[in-house]
């Protein structure tokens, strides 16, 4: 059978563990400043549900379309990315094949290939970032997809501009290519935009969400790019009206709501200057991150440190579920939320020295 997908702990799950009712949640990358309110307004406004969506979507991907020199036939939404994902295993996959990815990375791309009877081979990271010189290594007669994420959770680590233009050079063109872009928004400018290679190199997939930025993971709506051939095809394999009306309502305004993100970067960044000057300063090493979360290196096993931080009430992710022993991901919060995590560490950290 398959593994199961692991999510991370809830917090109505970690207040039931730790007796506290006041837990932090940096588990699951979400945005700490809420949801963008424009888009809350929006799901607001709607009067009724009784009709259908328009099942073409072609109001909202020529929106999408337009904000990358696209058009709407390189658009497919979903339920979530994490439903495009298993689009695209379920429309390219046949049993026997191989898909190429890294690990440790998100686990849902080798749960998708499973279920398809496809074999994931797994490429090791080096030095914390997807190896895509060894990722072109591992292409065979029998690779029919490559897949990148690119911010790679959970390192948080980007590939960079150079190796990626390689890469994508080298990928033998019959290989699909699909980049899962969930954490771009917080990236810097010149950090990997695999959108720029849709126009480019024909079987190119680009997935984006706007779980993350845009503060709506239970919203669940992600959207992919690509060349209109690949693109029909997962629009061949989607359920009709896959996406519901309040999520095609929220995100068009989303979206828009370039306040929300610009605040949602600041604090980022604000984040990060704080956390990777303190980890360092604690001794605790962090792979540099180009996303809202961190892999940090605990001197003790990273379950351990998961359940020492629940009974602070700090919820975070154990690399032992992450394929990634001796590190937990932690997500990037308020300032007040950091600091939390920070008194928490330190605590951990002098017990364990004492
Ligand atoms: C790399 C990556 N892709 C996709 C997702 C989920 O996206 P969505 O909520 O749009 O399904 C996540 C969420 O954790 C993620 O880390």
């Amino acid at each position: 059978m398959f593994e199961p997908y692991q999510r991370g702990t809830s917090i109505e799950e970690a207040r039931r563990r730790s007796g506290m009712r006041h837990v932090i949640k940096l588990a699951s990358n979400e945005n700490p400043l809420g949801t963008s309110p424009k888009a809350l307004a929006a799901m607001r406004s709607l009067e009724s549900l009784n009709v259908y969506v328009d099942d073409t979507y072609l109001d909202l991907k020529e929106k999408l379309a337009a904000r990358h020199g696209l058009r709407a036939e390189n658009v497919v939404l979903g339920h979530g990315s994490n439903e495009i994902v298993r689009l695209v295993a379920d429309a390219f996959l046949e049993p026997g094949d191989e898909m190429v990815m890294a690990v440790p990375t998100f686990a849902l791309y080798r749960l998708a290939a499973a279920i398809r009877g496809a074999r994931a081979i797994e490429v090791p990271l080096r030095d914390g970032v997807t190896d895509l010189g060894a990722m072109l290594v591992a292409v065979s007669d029998r690779t029919r997809v490559a897949f990148v994420c690119e911010p790679n959770n959970p390192t948080g680590t980007g590939a960079g501009r150079e190796a990626w233009k390689t890469f994508v050079e080298q990928l033998p063109a019959r290989i699909l290519l699909v980049v899962d872009q969930a954490y771009r928004e917080y990236a810097p400018p010149d950090a990997v935009d695999a959108i720029e290679d849709v126009g480019l190199r024909p079987r190119t997939i680009v997935l984006r969400t706007t779980s993350k930025i845009y503060g709506l993971a239970a919203l669940r709506f992600g959207y992919g790019f690509g060349d209109a051939e690949s693109i029909g095809t997962l629009e061949r394999v989607r359920l009709p009206f896959n996406v519901a009306a309040p999520a095609l309502a929220g995100a068009s305004a989303a979206l828009d709501d370039d306040e929300f993100v610009r605040r949602s970067i600041a604090v980022n960044e604000s984040g990060k200057a704080l956390l990777s000057a303190q980890f360092a300063e604690m001794g605790l090493h962090a792979f540099a991150t180009q996303a809202n979360f961190y892999a940090l290196a605990v001197p003790v096993s990273a379950s351990h440190a998961y359940e020492t931080l629940l009974r602070s009430g700090i919820i975070v992710r154990s690399g032992d579920a992450l394929r990634m022993p001796g590190r937990i991901r932690v997500s990037i919060g308020t300032e007040e939320q950091n600091r939390a995590l920070l008194a928490a560490l330190q605590e951990m950290l002098t017990r364990w020295r004492t």
